[in-house]
């Protein structure tokens, strides 16, 4: 497996260039040349006596959409931040455009030297459930605060692209807003537009409308889905099934520590293949 190090790397498209077309038009149709950007192998974790992950296998490929659905409490967030390195894993290979970033008790594998690990963590965009802003800062020094420290971008620069990226989730008008001004759904989008400001390869979503009123959750999906018809890669954690049948070339439900399902979206949604899965979807749909 130490050979994967090299994966990916020969294959990457400069800045933002997608090297995959319209892979994603197909509707999870896989394309055997794809760049596969996100790869778990054989991943276990356990919080002390709880096993919450034994054995997970997955795959995203660059500008595909992922989601992750399944019970409350099976393991869905565990399994994004053990990719973005939030969670330390047990067992298994965590590889990132073909850079691995943790591996334990795999034989013949290695993690990448501590650098390129934390240059490939650097491109993972992250948006949780509750925005986490800083509620001492406007809308826009949230959006540029990484920029400016974490990768040194000057003050003008940085307000310029977090301007951009304001407009891009609909809310220049913001800028200047503090989060206590913002709506719930107003707050997630300068959050969404925070991780965008950092030029991300792939973007983590763990219930990013969770915590909003019906009412808002349409603008943050809407702002989803059009990074989607940009084919940013992307994995989701989301129980809006309308959403994630839409905006999803696969969907995945994980169970019993355990991926049970990895289908497109019709075939996951109209033919549940698993019965925990048809389960789930009758009590998530009537
Ligand atoms: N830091 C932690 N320490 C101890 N137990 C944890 C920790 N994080 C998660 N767990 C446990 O691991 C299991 C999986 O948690 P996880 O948050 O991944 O589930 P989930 O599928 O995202 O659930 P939900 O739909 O409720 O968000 C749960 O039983 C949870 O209580
Ligand atoms: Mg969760």
């Amino acid at each position: 497996m130490g050979e994967k190090t090299q994966v990916g790397a020969g294959a990457r498209t400069g800045d933002g260039a997608r090297a995959d077309g319209g892979a994603q038009a197909g509707g999870g149709a896989r394309d055997d040349t794809a760049e596969v950007i996100i790869r778990l192998t054989n991943l276990h974790k356990s919080f002390g006596e709880l096993s919450v992950l034994q054995g997970v296998d997955l795959t995203v490929e660059r500008g595909q959409v992922v989601s992750i659905i399944g019970p409350s409490g099976s393991g869905k967030s565990t399994v994004l931040r053990c990719v973005n390195g939030l969670e330390k894993i047990d067992r298994g290979v965590v590889e990132i455009e073909g850079v691995v970033v943790a591996a334990v008790g795999t034989p013949g594998a290695k993690p990448a030297p501590k650098e390129q690990i934390r240059a490939v963590l650097a491109k993972t965009g992250m948006v949780f459930q509750s925005f986490n802003l800083f509620p001492h800062m406007t809308a826009l020094q949230n959006v540029i605060e990484a920029p400016m420290t974490v990768k040194k971008i000057p003050k003008a620069r940085a307000r310029e692209l977090g301007m951009e990226k304001l407009r891009r989730v609909g809310l220049d008008d913001k800028a200047d807003a503090f989060p206590s001004r913002l709506s719930g759904g107003q707050k997630q989008r300068v959050a969404i537009a925070r991780a965008l400001a950092m030029e991300p390869d792939f973007m983590l979503f763990d219930e990013p409308t969770s915590a909003l009123d019906p009412e808002l959750v349409g603008e943050v999906l809407d702002v989803i889905k059009s990074l989607a018809r940009e084919h940013m890669s992307m994995m989701i954690v989301s129980h809006e099934m309308g959403f994630t049948r839409e905006v999803s070339d696969r969907v995945i439900f994980v169970d019993n520590q355990k991926i049970v399902a990895d289908n497109p979206p019709e075939r996951f949604f109209n033919s549940p293949e698993h019965p925990r899965v048809a389960a789930f979807l009758d009590k998530m749909l009537n």
